[in-house]
């Protein structure tokens, strides 16, 4: 695997691709955690990188201890051994190579908890302790950090139900952000392409992380849950599932429609997008919180999607390179309707004590889909310039 290392940041360059092949050798040894317990040297140049990119990334002045053995308490934030203080200036983010870094290496940790249906024995260490230990790690100062971007602890003041209903009317109908005003009125099919090798990412496995939350007992709420999950995977019909929407795109291109064959293309901010679905869906103590994102999610995609089919349309595509957002834009408004009404108020109203975590997931979600859409219309950007480079020096060439 190679980082994309178009960045001015060239300092870690080196070190994340050199961590990154370190940790793909750990990650496919056979018998890791035993082979660690003989010889613990073998981790030694992969933890000793982990913990100056974690350091770089997240975290500002000295580390008060080491922040391999730090725990998060049971709402996912530090207890006790935390860095002395961890930065919320934006700043600090300005080492992409290192947030990438981290960020595919939880992603193929997360990854290991869906089924591929490839070779069995890449599942080998699925279990190990080690893993395990890692990705607590680096999601501990990550979800630390990116608490300190919003003030979500202000919500536990606020009238959930109409907190929730306010959100909602806002985000069916939002302004367009100069992100949309692009990708509706000036994207090309180079950047329509680069869009969708990016969004497969999420696309071709769409609905995934849901699947993790449907077990448990049955009511009202968890029946409307599973309703959508089916949906999103056509009511068991493979041709209906809303991810064949996406291959058909792809296909239509030409494009490569195996899960995850864009994975080097994808930014960090896309990553983090899906890594905190990972990481939410997986832990029940926040399943408020992942209701609330699924909300935000289910809600705001009509919109979103909106610009998408039109810049399919000004392209001139063909329907099946557009109908991917054709779906959602109906399917959506429908799923959100569900969500707040038979979801996310009926939680609220169930745990009233902690029905502000609902607003916290669907705000945080709001924020990270709208740093993730930045991310990708900056690549979108990057692949049209690169694009009329490529045919500005072919000219060249042909004179
Ligand atoms: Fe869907
Ligand atoms: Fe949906």
């Amino acid at each position: 695997m190679i980082l994309n290392t178009k960045t001015k940041d060239d300092s870690h360059k080196f070190d994340c691709l050199k961590f990154e092949k370190e940790f793909s050798n750990l990650l496919y040894l056979k018998d890791l955690d035993q082979r660690i317990a003989e010889q613990p040297s073998l981790i030694k140049s992969f933890e000793d990188g982990l913990e100056v990119i974690l350091s770089d990334s997240y975290a500002e002045g000295e580390f008060a201890h080491d922040p391999r053995f730090a725990e998060p308490n049971s709402d996912g934030r530090w207890v006790g051994r935390q860095p002395k203080k961890w930065s919320a200036n934006p700043v600090r983010t300005n080492s992409p190579n290192g947030q990438l870094f981290l960020h595919r290496i939880l992603y193929r940790i997360n990854r290991l908890k869906l089924f591929w249906y490839d070779d069995l024995d890449n599942y080998a260490n699925e279990d190990s302790i080690y893993l395990f230990k890692v990705r607590n790690q680096i999601e501990s100062a990550w979800q630390a950090w990116e608490s300190e971007q919003l003030d979500y602890e202000s919500l536990a003041s606020v009238n959930v139900e109409k907190g929730l209903r306010d959100r909602v009317a806002r985000d069916l109908e939002p302004d367009d952000s100069p992100e949309d005003l692009f990708f509706r009125d000036e994207m090309t099919e180079t950047g329509y392409r680069r869009l969708l090798a990016i969004a497969s990412l999420d696309g071709l496995v769409e609905a995934s992380q849901l699947s993790r939350v449907l077990g448990g007992a049955a009511n009202e709420i968890q029946s409307m849950v599973t309703r959508i999950f089916l949906e999103e995977y056509g009511g068991g019909q493979l041709r209906r599932k809303h991810s064949t929407f996406f291959s058909s795109m792809l296909n239509e291109f030409g494009m490569n429609s195996k899960p995850e064959a864009y994975f080097d293309l994808v930014p960090w901010e896309v990553l983090a997008n899906i890594n905190h679905s990972f990481f939410l869906c997986d832990r029940n103590r926040h399943f408020l919180r992942y209701m609330g994102g699924l909300l935000y999610t289910e809600v705001s995609v009509p919109a979103s999607f909106i610009n998408f089919r039109q810049a399919g349309e000004r392209l001139g595509l063909s329907g099946n390179a557009i109908d991917y957002w054709d779906l959602h834009i109906k399917e959506d408004k429908k799923h959100g309707q569900w969500m707040l009404d038979d979801v996310a108020l009926p939680l609220a109203e169930r745990y009233r004590e902690n029905a502000w975590e609902i607003l916290w997931g669907y705000d945080q979600q709001r924020f990270f889909s709208a740093r993730a859409g930045r991310a990708v219309a900056k690549s979108v950007k990057e692949a049209e310039s690169d694009c009329t480079m490529e045919s500005f020096i072919n000219q060249l060439s042909v004179k």
